[in-house]
């Protein structure tokens, strides 16, 4: 669950100078609310808490924990992941329909060696400081262990265990979300919401792919999978015996599988480069990874091409669907209720983007934003 991590340059667009500051004030998307960074000597805490908007209700957003070890000043660029971070989770949870705004928070170091009881109670303590403005989550580095300890220090904590009256693993709806995407792009583009046999490949098999293998064959399409571990294809492949399901052995194989109807990446960000969209034959792409667009421009390439593009944040939103549940006291069916409408919010996205004449994600982003105000 590694995504791209933005360089510590001044984005595209910006005023020259300071980045955090360029990113923090002065973005096209109306700016963050607020920052918080915090320190807590004794256990080794450094983390950042970045408030987007709070426009439609508290901050809600994981917290990822890493090193930005490949980074000249990690510290800089920990502030501005969780700035961009920030950002895109008040667009996700704006068209999941959710009460509540967009936030992010980071824990600077590696999870393996700082991880302790004490730094995550004390991250805590300074999530607890900002009175429900931030609702936080599990991310790539955090687990649902580690929210139970979180939450002991804070109410503002979702993602916990059940045992702890959380909604545990969120990549049981978020695959159900995908399929609710994929459902829509069918019906757009082959006029009745089903996957019925289609071929689809789905690139990584981890937590969320192999939820989303067994809805496409549950739905009768065939499919081909690939990921970089081989345990992973084993597990999924035994899982189904006799199911029409192949495995290949990697993404590019996949990509050119004779026959590919859709196409889901569902392991790292910027799985859409250049290269990929020019070797695509699939007509749609739907899956799970976040920040599938490795660069502004390719959703107009696909376009362009004549691939249809579910956006990634809206098709994805069922696990941030999952831990807002909490709040109420969690509920499966009635969040998977709610994880369904992520077909219907798809399709309006591309019957939008086609009166519009604008590609989907651009039609996403007008959506969100008309639903924050901004
Ligand atoms: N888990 C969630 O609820 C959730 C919610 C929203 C978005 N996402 C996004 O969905 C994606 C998958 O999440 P996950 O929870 O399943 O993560 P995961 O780590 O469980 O699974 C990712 C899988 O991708 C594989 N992989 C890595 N590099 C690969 C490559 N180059 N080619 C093929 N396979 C490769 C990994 O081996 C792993 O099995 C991530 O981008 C994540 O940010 C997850």
């Amino acid at each position: 669950m590694i995504e791209v991590s933005p360089s510590a340059s001044v984005p595209a667009g910006l005023p020259a100078g300071n980045p955090v500051t360029a990113t923090l004030f002065h973005s096209d998307q109306g700016g963050h609310e607020q920052v918080l960074l915090c320190q807590d000597r004794p256990s080794g805490l450094k983390a950042v808490i970045a408030l987007h908007s709070t426009a439609l209700g508290p901050a809600l957003g994981g917290t990822r924990f890493h090193a930005y070890a490949a980074s000249a000043d990690p510290e800089q660029s920990a502030v501005l992941d969780a700035l961009n971070l920030a950002r895109g989770m008040s667009y996700k949870n704006a068209l999941a329909g959710l009460d509540h705004g967009g936030g992010k928070a980071v824990i600077i170091g590696d999870p393996e060696q700082l991880k302790s009881e004490a730094l995550l109670r004390a991250y805590g303590r300074f999530v607890a400081s900002l009175g429900g403005r931030y609702v936080t989550a599990c991310d790539v580095g955090t687990y649902v262990q580690d929210m139970d300890v979180v939450a002991q220090e804070c109410r503002w904590t979702t993602g916990r265990s059940p045992e702890n009256g959380g909604a545990g693993d969120s990549s049981v709806l978020t695959a159900f979300g995908v399929f609710q995407g994929m459902r829509a792009s069918a019906q757009h583009l082959w006029g009745a919401p089903t996957l019925r046999g289609r071929l689809v490949g789905v690139a990584g098999v981890g937590k969320v792919g192999k939820h989303l293998v067994d809805h496409l064959l549950q739905d009768g399409a065939r499919v081909v999978v690939t990921d970089v571990r081989e345990e992973s294809v084993r597990a999924v492949l035994a899982a189904h015996p006799g199911a029409p399901l192949t495995a290949v052995a990697d993404t590019w194989t996949l990509l050119r599988t004779e026959g590919l109807d859709l196409y889901a990446p569902c392991a790292l960000g910027g799985a859409l480069d250049d290269e990929t969209v020019a070797a695509l034959t699939a007509r749609i792409v739907c899956g799970a990874a976040n920040n599938q667009l490795a660069h502004p421009g390719v959703e107009k390439d696909l376009a362009d091409q004549g691939i249809l593009y579910a956006p990634d944040y809206v098709v994805n939103a069922g696990g941030v669907i999952q831990v807002a549940d909490e709040f109420n006291g969690f509920d499966f069916t009635r969040a998977k209720a709610k994880a369904a409408q992520i077909l219907d919010t798809t399709t309006s996205i591309f019957e939008r983007a086609a009166a519009d004449g604008v590609p989907p994600a651009a039609a996403a982003d007008r959506l969100a934003e008309q639903r924050m105000g901004l």
